[in-house]
């Protein structure tokens, strides 16, 4: 079984990708971050990933390639785009990715890389039951994983409530452009929480996305049934799980 992998994890801002040893989650070169080109189009982004697998440590030229990407994707076809151009919707984002980088690439969601990373190496290894990882950020991205395995494109940030897309309200994003304190915010996201909760009944939430960081702001202000934990593999969440499926992938 081969042990390393490449991950990246395309986001609106930033590509960042780095070599994984799969078995430790450890990282085995810099974690390298390229600015996203303006627009986020196919081709453009294609040419980025192209530059930063040049510049990783050379291992040999056929090891897995998992990429991570803010949208739905279903067998390889990305069917949404979230901060990124239009173009990606239908667009099978695989194949163009193996024309472009001449390897054999897996694409899937970046939530779901992050959940997957938290299920093998972080907050939620060894878990059983049900394992809700939430990223709060400029949207909200969920992973479901239960007993260790991912169950795919759940898009729980986009929840409705009181007939709103509840993404737009409780997204790290809300916070910021609303000006909201974190009081107010850790009332939307118990609105949130909640309404997760009472639907799925799950064993453990997760939060993760760059202001987990600062979970001592707001998690304690939640009042919930389930536990609620701050993610452990932070920057590094989507590099991990894009990696990681990429090589069992690869293995079957
Ligand atoms: C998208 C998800 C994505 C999340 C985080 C949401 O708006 O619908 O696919 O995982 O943002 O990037």
């Amino acid at each position: 079984m081969g042990k390393k992998a490449i991950g990246i994890d395309i986001g609106g801002t930033g590509i960042k990708g780095a070599l994984v040893d799969i078995k430790s989650g450890k990282l085995l070169s810099d974690r390298l971050r390229y600015e996203t080109p303006e627009g986020g189009r196919p081709k453009d982004i294609a040419k980025v990933l192209q530059a930063l697998i040049s510049e990783l440590p050379k291992i040999k030229d056929d090891l897995a390639v998992g990429i991570c990407f803010p949208a739905v994707v279903q067998h390889g076809r990305t069917l949404s785009a979230a901060n990124v151009s239009k173009d990606w919707i239908g667009l099978d984002a695989a194949s163009l990715f193996t024309k472009e980088l001449r390897r054999h690439v897996h694409v899937m969601n970046d939530a779901d890389a992050a959940g997957l990373a938290e299920a093998k190496f972080g907050a939620a290894k060894a878990k059983r039951g049900l394992t809700i990882m939430t990223t709060l950020g400029t949207g909200i991205g969920s992973a479901l994983i239960y007993d260790g395995v991912l169950i795919p494109n759940s898009e729980l940030g986009h929840l409705e409530i009181d007939g709103i897309d509840y993404e737009s309200k409780a997204a790290f994003s809300a916070k910021e452009r609303e000006n909201l304190s974190w009081d107010q915010w850790a009332e939307r996201l118990q609105k949130y929480y909640s309404k997760l909760e009472a639907l799925l009944v799950p064993d453990l939430f997760i939060v993760g996305g760059g202001v987990s960081k600062q979970h001592e702001e707001f998690l304690p202000k939640l009042h919930l049934k389930t536990k609620i934990i701050p993610a452990e593999t932070r920057n590094s969440a989507g590099i991990l799980g894009a990696a990681y499926l990429a090589n069992r992938n690869s293995d079957d």
